[in-house]
C-alpha cells in the first residue's frame, strides 16, 4: 500500500538518527507499519553540513514551517528543539493542516503541551511524543496504555541522561565535571543549551509531562521545584560513596492529599537500591499504581539510536492508524506545599525509591 510520507525538521543528533533507522530497518518497519515509511522532505539550517546520511532526492526547506504546507508530506516530525520559535510554529502549522505530528521536544510540551494537545484533539489528529521522555524507554506508552487501569500514586526516576552520565563518570573515574559534560555533548546527549541538563530544567520538563499523563491533568513545568547538579563536586560524590550512597538527579511527582507535588533535585540513594545501579546515559522510570504495584523501566535515555527508536515507534503507530488522546481526563489539583528536604547533605536529599 501507499507509503507514509514523512517530513523531518531538524537533522541533528536525533533527526539524522531517524533517517538512519528508517533506512537500515526498512524491512522491519514496513512489516510492522503495514506499509513503507519514507522521509521525502527535510529542513535544517545549514544545507552544506555533512550529517552522515544521504539526503539526495529529498525536498529541502530553508523554512521548517513550510514543511507543513507540502502536499506530499503526510506526517510532520519536529526535531528542532526549543519551547518557542520554529519548533512551536511548525507543530501548530502541522496540526492546523490536519497532519499528525511527532515530536521529541519536551521543552515545547512542558510549556505548551496542554494547548497543543487541545489543538490536536480539536483537529482530530495525533500529536505523538514517545521520544520526549527518557529517550528509548517506551514510558509514554507504558503510562498511557500499559497502566491505564491503575490509579497512579507516584512517578519518579532518573530523567536526564547527561546528568546521570556526568555523575557516573565523576564517581567511577574521579573526573572533573566540565570535562565530562563536554564528553556528553560530543556524544549527542546534551541539549543545545546544556544548562537545561545540568540545572535540572530538562528533567523538570520530562517530569511535568509524566505527571500530566500519570495524574490526568496538565502540570505546568514552572510548578515543579527544580535543582540541578551544577554544584555537586567530586568530593560530595566521594563522601556519599563512603557512606554507602550514590548521588543521582531524580525527578519525583506524587499524588498527595493536597494535590500533586513535583520536584527535581540531586538525591542520595542507598547503593543497594535498584535505581542506584542505573548508570551512564541510562534513565529509569518508577511508577506506582494501585493494582500493578511498583514498576521500574530502564534503558538509554539520550543519544541518536534510542531517541530515533522512540520517534519511529510513533511513526509506526500513525502508519497503522493507531492513536490515543494526548492528555488524560482532568482530575486532581496541584499542591502548593514546598518540597521538604529530608536529611540535607552536600546539597542533596536522601530518598528511598
Ligand atoms: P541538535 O541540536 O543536534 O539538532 C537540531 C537540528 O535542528 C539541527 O539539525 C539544526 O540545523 C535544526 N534547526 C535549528 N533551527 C532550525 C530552524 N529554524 N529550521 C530548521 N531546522 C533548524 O538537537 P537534537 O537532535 O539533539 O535534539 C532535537 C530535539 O530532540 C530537541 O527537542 C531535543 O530536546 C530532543 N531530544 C534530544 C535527545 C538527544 O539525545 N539528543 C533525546 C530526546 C529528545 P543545523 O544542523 O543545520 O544546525
Ligand atoms: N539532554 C537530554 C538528556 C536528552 O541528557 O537526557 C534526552 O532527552
Amino acid at each position: 500500500s501507499r507509503p507514509l510520507s514523512v517530513g523531518v525538521a531538524g537533522l541533528g543528533t536525533v533527526g539524522a538518527g531517524v533517517l538512519k533507522l528508517l533506512r537500515e530497518n526498512a524491512g522491519i518497519v514496513t512489516a510492522r507499519a503495514g506499509r513503507p515509511i519514507a522521509v521525502t522532505a527535510v529542513s535544517a539550517r545549514d544545507r552544506t553540513r555533512d550529517r552522515g546520511v544521504d539526503l539526495g532526492g529529498l525536498r529541502w526547506y530553508e523554512d521548517a514551517v513550510a514543511l507543513a504546507a507540502d502536499p506530499g508530506v503526510d506526517v510532520i516530525v519536529e526535531l528542532i528543539g526549543g519551547a518557542n520559535g520554529p519548533a512551536r510554529q511548525l507543530v501548530q502549522a502541522g496540526l492546523a493542516a490536519g497532519k499528525p505530528v511527532v515530536t521529541a521536544n519536551k521543552a515545547l510540551l512542558a510549556v505548551h503541551g496542554a494547548a497543543l494537545g487541545a489543538q490536536a484533539e480539536q483537529a482530530g489528529v495525533t500529536l505523538a511524543f514517545e521520544a520526549a521522555v527518557a529517550g528509548g524507554i517506551p514510558v509514554i506508552k507504558a503510562l498511557r496504555e500499559g497502566l491505564a487501569g491503575n490509579r497512579i500514586s507516584k512517578v519518579a526516576g532518573i530523567l536526564n541522561g547527561t546528568c546521570n552520565y556526568i555523575l557516573t563518570v565523576m564517581r567511577e573515574r574521579g573526573r572533573e565535571f566540565a570535562e565530562v559534560l563536554a564528553e556528553a555533548q560530543k556524544l549527542g546527549y546534551a541539549e543545545a543549551d546544556p544548562s537545561f541538563d545540568i540545572d535540572g530544567v530538562d528533567a523538570a520538563h520530562k517530569l511535568a509531562i509524566l505527571a500530566a499523563l500519570a495524574f490526568g491533568r496538565p502540570v505546568a513545568f514552572d510548578e515543579v521545584h527544580v535543582e540541578g547538579i551544577r554544584h555537586v563536586s567530586a568530593l560530595d560524590i566521594a563522601f556519599a560513596r563512603e557512606l554507602g550512597y550514590r548521588i543521582k538527579l531524580l525527578g519525583l511527582a506524587r499524588r498527595t492529599e493536597a494535590g500533586i507535588a513535583a520536584r527535581v533535585h540531586p538525591c542520595m540513594v542507598p547503593e543497594a537500591a535498584p535505581i542506584a545501579r542505573v548508570d551512564g546515559v541510562f534513565n529509569a522510570v518508577v511508577a506506582e499504581g494501585d493494582f500493578v504495584g511498583r514498576i521500574m523501566l530502564e534503558g538509554r535515555g539520550a543519544g541518536a539510536g534510542p531517541t530515533a527508536s522512540a520517534v519511529v515507534a510513533d511513526l509506526i503507530d500513525i502508519a497503522r492508524g493507531r492513536s490515543t488522546p494526548v492528555w488524560g481526563a482532568a482530575s486532581g489539583h496541584l499542591s502548593d506545599a514546598p518540597s521538604v528536604p529530608i536529611g540535607a547533605h552536600v546539597g542533596c536529599y536522601y530518598l528511598r525509591l
